[in-house]
């Protein structure tokens, strides 16, 4: 029997993973209540922040993976995975029997990056399609979130880090990396990141400059409870 397209997998795997989306659990279901961001919100333009080798070369993922210590049994997402430059080196680094969920809001990109695994043998992987505002992650399931060259695309990051909240597991940590640049020119400044961030209850326990690489690295713990949605408040870049 002949199995389906991967893009179809992905669709059909998505549909499922959204009957028991954590959205719920996460908040109100109208997306309306939460304020929007009060800065641009950039314009997704690309599957990659720039090209591989010159990442590697600068030790981006080596640095960004060793600093939030990156080891096998560790459940990892990679939300924004677009071409999956980090998937693929968390799944060389997290071994066979890694557990790691590549979520992007793009079924073409996803697509992409399905056929990427396949070609270059990669497991352990499963694609979500999430939405904007919500990543549509399994609940208490993700050890570590990275946000790679993508917080600046959220559309509205109040809505998305509330909704993400609880499919973090005990203990986990979210890690961002991003450019030090204003959000309409796909950066984020650090101090508009983490007054975002605290709206939403999450406190920073970690920032590197990533240099050779481009921009930094800032790593989050989530709160233990989501302030309520009228609480949140709105900062400014
Ligand atoms: C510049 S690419 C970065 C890709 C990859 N993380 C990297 O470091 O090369 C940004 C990615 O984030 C995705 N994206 C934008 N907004 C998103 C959202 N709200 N949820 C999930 N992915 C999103 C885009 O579709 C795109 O694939």
């Amino acid at each position: 029997m002949r199995r389906p397209h991967l893009l179809l997998r992905v669709v059909f795997f998505s549909g499922w993973i959204a009957s028991w989306s954590p959205t719920d659990a996460a908040g109100p279901a109208d997306r309306h209540l939460f304020p929007a961001p009060n800065r641009p919100v950039a314009t997704i333009i690309s599957p990659a922040y720039s090209d591989e080798k010159t990442r590697d070369r600068r030790g981006e993922a080596e640095r960004v993976m060793t600093r939030v210590g990156i080891r096998p049994g560790m459940r990892v997402a990679d939300i924004g995975a677009g071409d999956g430059y980090y998937t693929v080196r968390l799944a060389r680094r997290l071994g066979s029997a890694a557990t790691i969920y590549a979520e992007d809001v793009k079924a073409e990109y996803l697509g992409r990056l399905g056929s990427r695994l396949k070609r270059e043998g990669i497991s352990g992987v499963t694609l979500i399609r999430g939405e904007p505002g919500d990543p549509k992650l399994p609940l208490a399931a993700i050890d570590l979130a990275i946000l790679a060259h993508m917080y600046h695309e959220i559309e509205n990051p109040y809505e998305f880090l509330y909704r993400l909240r609880p499919s973090f597991a005990p203990n986990a940590r979210l890690a961002i990396v991003d450019l030090d640049k204003s959000t309409q020119d796909h950066g984020t400044p650090p101090a508009l990141l983490r007054c975002e961030l605290a709206a939403v209850g999450y406190r920073q326990v970690d920032f590197i400059l990533l240099a050779p690489a481009d921009g930094y690295l800032v790593v989050f713990v989530p709160p233990d409870e989501l302030p309520p949605v009228e609480a949140i408040r709105l900062c400014s870049q």
